[in-house]
């Protein structure tokens, strides 16, 4: 089987790599000739934890290749799937421009059968547009050529991409011929060895699947902040609810731990499009627009309890952030609650110093030198009022205490993922301020 993926972004890239360790030949497209130049020079455009690695293994067993010539990579391909970006328009919803000249592109190009996927997040009636135009695309060349479109979201998450696909917890495939579920199923078998399922369904359905898993997890976090807001005021524990509630399977463990809310490049853009997508066919998602006013709401929540502690005189203090990106393992900042933080930070005339351990190229491209960038989470602590824990790197879970009080000029913590134990916190004399623990 060959397949090509098209789109060298976070999620082509994972998903052609992930094939080809498999054992299918993939290749990887893109227009950008610069970013295919990189790759097949082994620099990647992302940073995945294990990825680099993985691409590299294949391209030397020759299963992955990268390049710009989609009309050839089309034509010998049995899948290929689009997996461009679709960047949201002003108005919240997904902007398909790039899917569908794609769509075009592999139209104008195709000469055998092939099952084209959508991977990319795409709202509800994309897949049938993709056939839509592939349909004209053909008309117009004067070729009839046997094809299908099938819908296979992706639930990968950043940070650990790579055992999501390759140990997935399931498979979400739309279909609307038999054909293309055969094809999809032999492609897929080989990530079936732990037992979790394909789950075949009709297209605008898989199309569903993916906004609703997004939007769930979204309630989920936005749930638990309000909890945790909640939980201060009434002087209750949230760590401990938590636990009790999680501890129900119907409830379960997972995606519900306060903090300064939901970030990154999913949950906000999805959350959104579902909105306006109901919006636009007449219904109002009640639910998911105060997930999203919570949201907003809570990425303030740390810089009001550093305003409250400061007696709201913020102006020349300094204020080490540890942890830039929107969450561990990855330097994506895209949506990242620290730039809510370090805006309303500067805006109050405080100074800023910044240390992340993977996220400091692209925080200087977002953030410029509106802060300093430290070398380390120690130097960013120098001379510091206060330390904001904002993203729950690994390496800020245990830090030697003593350094970090002896390097700030006022030993108080404000943690925005409850990273740290309150009495600890008390014990080694610093000023602890979490999210919905008693301190
Ligand atoms: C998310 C989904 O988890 C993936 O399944 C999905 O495929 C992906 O979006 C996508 O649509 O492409 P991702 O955005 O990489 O993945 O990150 P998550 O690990 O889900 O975290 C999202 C945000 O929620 C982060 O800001 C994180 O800090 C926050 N979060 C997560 C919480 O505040 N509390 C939690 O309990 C869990």
């Amino acid at each position: 089987m060959k397949i090509a993926v098209v789109g060298t972004g976070y999620v082509g890239l994972v998903t052609g790599t992930c094939f080809a360790e498999v054992g299918i030949e993939v290749t990887c497209i893109d227009i950008d000739q610069k970013k295919i130049d990189n790759l097949n020079h082994g620099i990647l455009p992302i940073y995945e934890p294990g990825l680099e690695e993985i691409v590299s293994r294949n391209v030397s067993a020759g299963r992955l290749s990268f390049s710009t010539n989609l009309a050839e990579s089309i034509q010998e391909a049995d899948v290929a799937f689009i997996a461009v970006g679709t960047p949201p328009g002003d108005d919240g919803s997904a902007d398909l421009k790039y899917v569908l000249a794609v769509a075009r592109a592999i139209g104008e190009n195709l000469n055998d059968y092939c099952v084209v996927v959508t991977k990319s997040t795409v709202p509800v009636g994309t897949a049938a547009k993709v056939h839509r135009e592939i349909e004209q695309a053909l008309y117009l060349r004067g070729a009839e050529v046997e094809f299908d479109v099938a819908s296979n979201p992706e639930f990968l998450k950043e940070g650990a991409a790579i055992d999501d696909f390759l140990k997935p917890d399931r498979i979400v495939i739309g279909v609307a011929s038999e054909r293309a579920q055969e094809v999809m199923s032999r492609l897929y078998k080989p990530f079936l060895l732990n037992g979790h399922p394909i789950i075949f369904m009709d297209i605008p359905s898989a199309e569903m699947t993916k906004y609703a898993a997004n939007s769930m997890l979204a309630t989920k976090i936005s749930f638990m902040n309000d909890i945790a807001n909640l939980c201060e005021i009434m002087g209750a524990d949230v760590n401990m609810v938590r636990k009790g509630i999680g501890s129900d399977a119907r409830i379960g463990t997972k995606f519900i731990y306060p903090g300064i809310g939901y970030g990154g490049s999913c949950f906000p853009k999805d959350v959104k499009a579902l909105i306006k997508t109901a919006a636009e066919n007449g219904y109002e998602m009640q639910v998911l627009k105060a997930v999203e006013s919570v949201n907003e709401a809570q990425k303030s929540v740390l810089f009001n309890k550093v305003t409250e502690h400061f007696g709201g005189e913020l102006q020349g203090k300094k204020f080490a952030v540890w942890g830039l990106s929107f969450k561990p393992k990855t330097d994506d900042m895209r949506e990242a609650p620290s730039l809510v933080i370090i805006d309303k930070l500067l805006e109050q005339g405080a100074t800023v110093a910044g240390y992340d351990p993977v996220a400091m190229p692209e925080a200087r491209h977002t953030l410029g030198d509106r802060i300093t960038y430290a070398k380390d989470p120690f130097e960013a602590l120098i001379d510091a009022d206060a330390l904001l824990v904002v993203t729950e790197w690994p390496e800020f879970r245990s830090p030697n205490f003593g350094v970090v009080g002896r390097l700030m000029k006022d030993k108080v913590i404000f943690d925005g993922r409850n990273i740290y134990e309150p009495q600890q916190m008390q014990e080694a004399g610093f000023i602890y301020h979490c999210i919905g623990i008693r301190t």
